[in-house]
């Protein structure tokens, strides 16, 4: 049985070769990245195996039906990348919905305590002998709030990390958690309150930009705001003239919008064309990793065990408890997943 990786980086290729000498599947891996034009390589494979930035639209999944592959196994918890309505009832789509929403919510945190104390400004001052503190100055976080939007697994761990720090915390979601003490606000709430923003939700076409001009404005003037979850909830260019304005105090990002043909590669030699990437590096409160919030051992483990165990069950012909597809999204109940395990 074969298996054809896209977006290969080192690190995958070590600790899924670590976890397939428990399954014993032909891996093949490609450092390209998953489109219309590189699904060729997938044949003769069963399964593929992709990525954040990999292009699962309609053309990738109609060349790679067309050549035999079955399943596409993703190796992370966003699928904001699959055209669902084109794969229902011709490829099978599972995901790792969990792996460690405690690396992600720890990086979150990270990138706060960063920004806010300016971490990465005085590890460059102090290396050159500059031992200046002006320009320093933080805030305590201690009796601040922290809005937290989209309360699922992340947003929680982030949310206990800073009730840790002694933080209020207003969450929002549509969908909040039962049973839970969690201080449910509405969005322009939330906004207006918050000393510190930080996202933990999807991106689905319901909430693309839902960081705009018109949310920036609502927001208390000097927030902080940290983004971990999917580039396209924030319009970029809001957010810079946000940031030039004042009205954001700093940005913490991991995702950006535009992030598909530049992340996880070295551009250091390159002439980069996006201007607001380049503008927003440029300003020293603004503090942008490349989509590496997951990066832990413990998340590559479970990362390599939760998809190959998905690719075992989808050829042992057992049920996928890890299927998405549309129908799970908006019409709860509407596939046969409940009854059959599989979405189709
Ligand atoms: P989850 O599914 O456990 O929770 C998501 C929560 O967001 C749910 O409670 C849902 O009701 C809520 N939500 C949905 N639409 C919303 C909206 N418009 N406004 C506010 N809340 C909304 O997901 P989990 O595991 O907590 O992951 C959250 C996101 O983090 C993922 O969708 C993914 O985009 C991102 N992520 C980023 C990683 C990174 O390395 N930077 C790694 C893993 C996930």
């Amino acid at each position: 049985m074969r298996i054809a990786f896209y977006d290969t980086k080192a690190y995958d290729k070590e600790y899924f070769d670590r976890e397939n000498s428990r399954h014993g599947y032909e891996i093949v891996y490609h450092e390209e990245k998953l489109n219309p034009k590189t699904a060729v390589f997938a044949r003769g494979a069963e399964a593929v195996c992709a990525f954040v930035n990999d292009d699962l639209g309609e053309k990738t999944l109609r060349a790679l039906v067309e050549n035999g592959v079955q399943l596409v196994a993703l190796r992370c918890a966003g699928y904001n990348n699959v055209d669902f309505r084109y794969a229902y009832n011709r490829i099978h789509v599972v995901r790792v919905p969990a792996y460690s929403p405690y690396a992600v919510a720890e990086h979150a945190a990270a990138l706060l305590l960063t920004l806010n104390r300016h971490l990465n400004r005085a590890y460059n001052r102090t290396r050159d002998f500059n031992f200046s503190l002006v320009g320093l100055t933080g805030f305590d976080l201690h009796g601040k709030t922290a809005g937290v939007i989209g309360t699922g697994k992340i947003g929680r761990c982030f949310i206990d990390i800073m009730k840790g720090f002694g933080m209020n915390v207003l969450a929002y979601d549509p969908y909040p958690a039962k049973n839970s003490d969690l201080h449910y606000v509405g969005l322009d709430e939330l906004l207006a309150e918050s000393d510190v923003i930080s996202i933990h939700c999807p991106l689905t076409k319901d909430n693309y930009h839902l960081i705009n001009a018109e949310t920036i404005a609502k927001m208390k003037p000097g927030v902080y705001l940290v983004n971990t979850s999917r580039g396209g909830l924030i319009d970029s260019e809001a957010l810079l003239d946000g940031l030039l304005s004042g009205r954001i105090g700093g940005a913490g990002l991991d995702v950006y919008e535009e992030e598909a043909d530049m992340f996880y590669e070295d551009n250091s030699g390159k002439i980069i064309a996006d201007d607001v990437l380049a503008r927003l590096l440029s300003l020293p409160n603004v503090l942008l990793t490349s989509h590496q919030a997951f990066l832990t051992r413990d998340a590559l483990e479970n990362i390599a065990g939760t998809t190959l165990g998905n690719i075992d069950d989808f050829f042992a012909g057992r049920a996928l408890a890890n299927e998405v597809c549309y129908k799970c999204d908006q019409e709860p109940g509407a596939c046969t997943h409940e009854k059959n395990g599989r979405c189709f």
